[in-house]
Parts: structure tokens; sequence; C-alpha cells
């Protein structure tokens, strides 16, 4: 049996089959990396995977170093100015955004063809990228990412993702062709490559149909169906666990009920441990004489 063959029989068992209707939106992301064999993994497992194979979702893995003309396929050098480390050369990452976008989306450079045989391109005149492909450099001086942004990307019927790497980028690629720019948080990765693929995950689940049970990319943390509050605790099987039982208002069947302690759980959750999301969120007089049994006043109060 085939690795797909099983994966269907397994997920038979616990998910309910999705039709994916043929007017479905799907999304195609380009990314341009030194290191495409570390997306491998990611691409291949559980909801990302199965987007792919319902195609909803595809991505292009384009190396930067292949659109390297010089006999040592050289993509970084020594920083103007002196200084340690090194900044990624513009041209290649120039050559390579400029090649894979102003085709068709799924076009990748054929393996024979790196280095050798590059489809024509000028370095001095800027090629005619389509206005409606963001293009975008992952980088800690980027706009944060949050689910809002996330929500804005997952829009996009294509978006180009750079990760850089080393020192960082050649400013050139900055001022004239990336469109936006985007950290995970104020932290430094080895390169842009890890925040690429959070945001292929986090932007697939919301692309329709790509979860088995559509409410929960609405009801996870941060998302609209729990308006920007945390999700509060969850339980299963089996009742009791190590002297610790599951709250008896989630066995009661009363759903009036289970949605209110829900949401009184998230407010209590956020209010333990995001106490300023609560600031930006449209609470309920309900929600708010919740909350102030439990100590929180309004911002201002
Ligand atoms: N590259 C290096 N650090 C990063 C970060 N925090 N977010 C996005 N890209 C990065």
């Amino acid at each position: 049996m085939n690795e797909i063959a099983q994966t269907t029989e397994q997920t038979q068992v616990t998910e309910p089959k999705i039709e994916t209707p043929s007017t479905a939106r799907s999304i195609h992301f380009d990314i341009f990396t030194l290191f495409p064999e570390m997306f491998t993994g990611p691409l291949s497992e559980s909801i990302i995977r199965r987007a792919r194979e319902r195609s909803l979702l595809s991505v292009a893995l384009h190396n930067i170093r292949d659109y390297t003309t010089d006999r040592h396929h050289v993509c970084d050098d020594t920083p103007y100015g002196g200084g340690g480390g090194m900044v990624m050369k513009p041209d290649p990452i120039f050559r390579a955004v400029e090649t894979a976008l102003t085709r068709p989306a799924g076009w990748t450079l054929a393996p024979e063809d790196a280095y050798v045989n590059l489809p024509p391109w000028d370095a001095e005149t800027p090629a005619p990228l389509p206005a409606d492909t963001p293009i975008i450099l992952m980088t800690p001086q980027g706009r944060r990412l949050t689910q809002s942004v996330v929500a804005e990307l997952s829009q996009y019927r294509r978006l180009a993702l750079i990760c850089g790497r080393y020192e960082g980028v050649d400013e050139r690629v900055r001022t004239q062709l990336v469109t936006d720019e985007i950290s995970l948080g104020d932290y430094v990765l080895s390169g842009g490559e890890l925040a690429a693929m959070v945001i292929i995950d986090a932007v697939t689940r919301l692309i329709p149909g790509a979860l088995g049970y559509e409410l929960s990319a609405h009801q996870d943390s941060h998302a609209p169906g729990l308006d920007g509050l945390l999700e509060g605790p969850q339980y299963t099987r089996p009742y009791a666990f190590r002297g610790e039982v599951a709250p008896d208002v989630l066995l009661s069947g009363h759903h009036a009920n289970v949605e209110r302690w829900r949401r009184e759980q998230a407010l209590l959750r956020t209010l333990a441990r995001r106490p300023r999301l609560l600031d930006r969120i449209n609470l309920s007089q309900k929600d708010q004489a919740f909350l102030r049994q439990h100590g929180w006043s309004p911002r201002g109060e």
C-alpha cells in the first residue's frame, strides 16, 4: 500500500470525508531559500500534507543558489564598511524572484538548468512583477505575525516568501523587491525558513476545507470565533486521570451551559495569561461582570 492510501485509510476512522468543491480557494506559496530541504518534513505531514493532496495548497521551493552563475555559486559577501558576518547578495535573490514570479504559479527551475541554463534575466531592468502577489521578507525587523496578519495573508491566491540568512540581506532587496516584511517575534532565528513554515502552516489552517472540522480554526486561540481570547481548557476521555476529573458541566449535555462555561474559562485564561488582550476585545456586559468578579477592571478605570 502506498503512503497516501495508508493516510486515507487512517483518517477515515476519525474524520468525516471532506469533499473539496471544484471552486475551492487555493493558495500558492513561492519560497526563496538557500535550504529548500528544510521544508520537506513540515510540508509532508498532517494538515499541510492533506491540503496539498486536496490541491488547496501548493508550494514551490526555489533555491536561490540555483540562480548564481559564478563558478562557486556564491550567495553572500562581506559587508561594505566592514564588521562581522556576511550579507546575502542582491542579484541571486532578484534573479530567483523575478524569474519565478513572472511565470505561472507552480513553475520551478528544472534541476538540470540550475546555474547553467537559466531563463534570460536583465540585471539592470526590473521585471514586471504581479501586483497581487506580496513579496515578503522574513526578518526580525518586520511587522509582528499575529492571527490578523495571517487572516490578511490568507486572502491572497499567491504569496512569495524570501528567507534571509547570515547577518541579513543587501538593503536593495528591501528597497526594490519586497513589498512586506514579517517577523515571528523579538528573537533571532538562524534564518527565515522556520518563519516561512510558520506562515504556511497558519495560513493553511484558514483555507476552507483544509481542516477536517471547519469550526476548529474558528475557535483557536486568537481566532475570530473566540473574539481574540485565549482558548480555555479542553478535556477528553478518561473522565478521571490521576485524581483529576473533567468538569461535570462538559458531560451535562446542556449546550448553553457548556458554551457559557467555555466563554468564562477563555475569559479567565486570558485574564491570567494575557490581560492586555482584554483591552482590545469587545466584551459583553455579562463578560465584564464576570471578569470584575475575578479582579479585572477596564483600562483607565
Ligand atoms: N529571521 C531571523 N529571525 C527571524 C524572526 N524572528 N522572524 C522572522 N524571520 C527571521
